[in-house]
């Protein structure tokens, strides 16, 4: 096994992870330096994929306000999301947005050289960034990649996952375990301080925008080391991903294309969203989900359709370049044709509990972007909020760490070492296994018993199921690829989800139980952590 240290490893090359390494190289006194841990390339992440845009609440946008963000957040979340968070991200909006332009981050201007703003479902005001008409995340990721890869005190490894990280009896997180698949090896890593960037859990659904990598790797780590996870029952659901399977997702139709107008319509071209909610198209996201879900399952189809014909076609074809061509490829001419759409996983609003420096309940483990939660998005995520709080996040953790002397381990305990042991012993034999196939049976569990509505009697039989499924893969902690690990993390999240939604006896945001139709008069977080190998609710 090979040894190394460093003063701060960043887990994660998504908009959270870079930020935060360019943040902290810039601000933090690292005498051992700086390693930034992805599993796949450099800025391959949930981040690279985002359309619609990021919220910027910027001072000199007089028809905007952070009081008026905050509250369109806080209507959304559903009674769940948190005062404290939600002012703190708003109000750092301005300031972290012009310094991603420091960064040479660009976002779309008019021909006055002015940034321009977009309306988005749920949001009382232009306020969304965007660039690249609908490839914000991808040109945001391409200006911070540039820069951290201009940072030669910046380390990098790629194709490199974390499996582990080191917790001694103080509850302090003192490194990482980490494999590196092409080598077949593992390395640990000693630090102060790491940090979980490590993105969403789409991949758990059999429909999702979310890209491969989404496994929720960081959370399951974070679990099996012992910190709280807050509200793992809230998925949320994006109403319009094309209907048409890709690979290993479904690409994704903006709720920006609604904000420019276009409307959801049934095969015969009539609108319904009205029946639904009186904002129509732009009524929050989880109810244009289930206004959708329920149209099709009234009518026995599997898709809506988008109509975007009403929109002039210049505008189109430049506000939403990739879209266009996306649908092309499938033959759909979105000036002329409607768009099949339907409602497919999309954004994790539970995960990781921190408070707003990006701290977990393990000292020295800090989480950020959407892999954590800061309370910012409660029981439902206003769009475009996410790309914000990761670099609002990411600013906090690093300018955190400067009041911090970050020193290398000196000592290691009983507990690191035999975590260490464990990995290094290499007599274990193991046989080849087919992961997709495991992958493909979890995903269709998730989607039908624990999707966008569930009941008692679905999510005991995901639980079994699940349960199931963990007895018959062969494996139990250390794997042969970076695909088994996945997939063993993918099992631990499900079931937290799982056994979340069926503790929580209400529908609220995106969690709707069809046997406990309204919201609890108080909406109160679920907390849950591992005891003694067993799974148990916090109060
Ligand atoms: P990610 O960008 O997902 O990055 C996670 C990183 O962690 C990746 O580099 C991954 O390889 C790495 N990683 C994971 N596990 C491990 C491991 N075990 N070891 C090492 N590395 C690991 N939000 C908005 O605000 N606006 C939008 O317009 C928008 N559009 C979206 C469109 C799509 C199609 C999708 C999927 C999401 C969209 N979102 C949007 C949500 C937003 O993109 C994400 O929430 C956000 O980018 C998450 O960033 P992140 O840095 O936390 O994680
Ligand atoms: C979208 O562009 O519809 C996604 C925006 C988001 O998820 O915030």
């Amino acid at each position: 096994m090979k040894y190394s240290k460093y003063s701060t490893v960043i887990i994660g090359s998504g908009i959270a992870g870079l930020y935060a390494a360019l943040k902290t190289n810039q601000q933090v006194n690292l005498p051992e330096g700086l390693l930034l841990i992805t599993k796949s390339v450099l800025g391959e992440s949930n981040s690279r994929y985002a359309q619609g845009g990021m919220v910027a609440v910027l001072k000199e946008n007089k028809s905007d306000s952070t009081l008026s963000h905050i509250t369109d957040t806080i209507k959304a979340g559903a009674g769940l999301s948190e005062l404290n968070t939600v002012k703190f991200i708003s109000e750092n909006s301005d300031s972290v947005v012009k310094d991603l332009l420091k960064f040479g981050v660009e976002f779309d201007r008019d021909e006055n050289n002015n940034l321009t703003f977009t309306l988005e479902a749920a949001h009382s005001a232009k306020r969304i960034l965007h660039s690249g008409g609908d490839a914000t995340g991808k040109m945001i990721e391409k200006a911070l990649c540039k820069s951290v890869r201009e940072h030669k005190n910046i380390d990098i490894y790629e194709k490199t996952a974390a499996v582990d990280i080191l917790v001694n009896s103080k509850n302090e997180c003192k490194g990482v375990i980490v494999f590196n698949e092409e080598t077949q090896s593992y390395e640990t890593i000693y630090s102060p301080v790491i940090i979980l960037a490590t993105g969403g859990v789409g991949q758990l659904y059999k429909y999702t925008t979310n890209p491969k990598g989404a496994t929720g790797d960081g959370i399951a780590i974070a679990y099996r080391a012992g910190a709280v996870m807050r509200d793992m029952e809230f998925v949320q659901f994006h109403p319009t991903a094309l209907a048409i399977d890709g690979d290993e997702n479904r690409f994704l139709i903006s709720e920006a294309v609604r904000g420019e107008g276009a409307k959801l319509v049934n095969a015969d071209g009539i609108e319904f969203m009205a029946k639904y909610h009186e904002k129509k198209e732009l009524a929050p996201r989880d109810i244009v989900t289930r206004a959708n879900f329920n149209e099709m399952a009234e009518n026995h189809v599997d898709n809506v359709y988008l109509n975007a014909t009403a929109i002039d076609k210049n505008k189109l074809m430049k506000r939403f370049p990739n879209i266009s061509k996306k649908c092309l490829e499938h033959g759909i001419d979105i000036s002329k044709d409607f768009i099949p759409v339907a409602p497919a996983a999309h954004y994790f609003m539970g995960g990781i509990k921190t408070n707003l420096r990006g701290e977990t309940s393990i000292k020295g483990l800090f989480a950020i972007g959407e892999t954590a939660s800061t309370g910012l998005h409660g029981g439902n995520r206003l769009a475009s909020n996410s790309l914000l709080e990761c670099v609002v996040c990411a600013y906090s953790v690093a300018n955190y760490l400067k009041s911090l002397e970050l020193k290398t381990p000196k000592q290691i305990d009983e507990n690191i070492k035999s975590e260490i042991d464990y990995y290094e012993d290499d007599s274990s034999v193991l046989e080849e296994i087919d992961v997709q196939d495991f992958k493909k049976k979890l995903q269709e569990i998730m989607w039908e018993d624990v999707g966008i509505l569930r009941d008692e009697k679905s999510l005991l039989t995901a639980i079994e199921k699940i349960s199931e499924l963990k007895k018959e893969f062969p494996r139990d902690k250390k794997c042969l690829s970076c695909e088994e690990y996945e997939f063993l993390n993918m099992l631990t999240v499900s079931m937290l989800i799982a056994k979340s939604a069926l503790e929580r006896k209400e529908s609220r945001g995106a969690h709707y139980r069809l046997d406990y139709l309204k919201p609890d008069e108080k909406g109160i977080h679920s907390l849950v952590t591992k005891k003694e190998g067993e799974f148990s609710f916090v109060k």
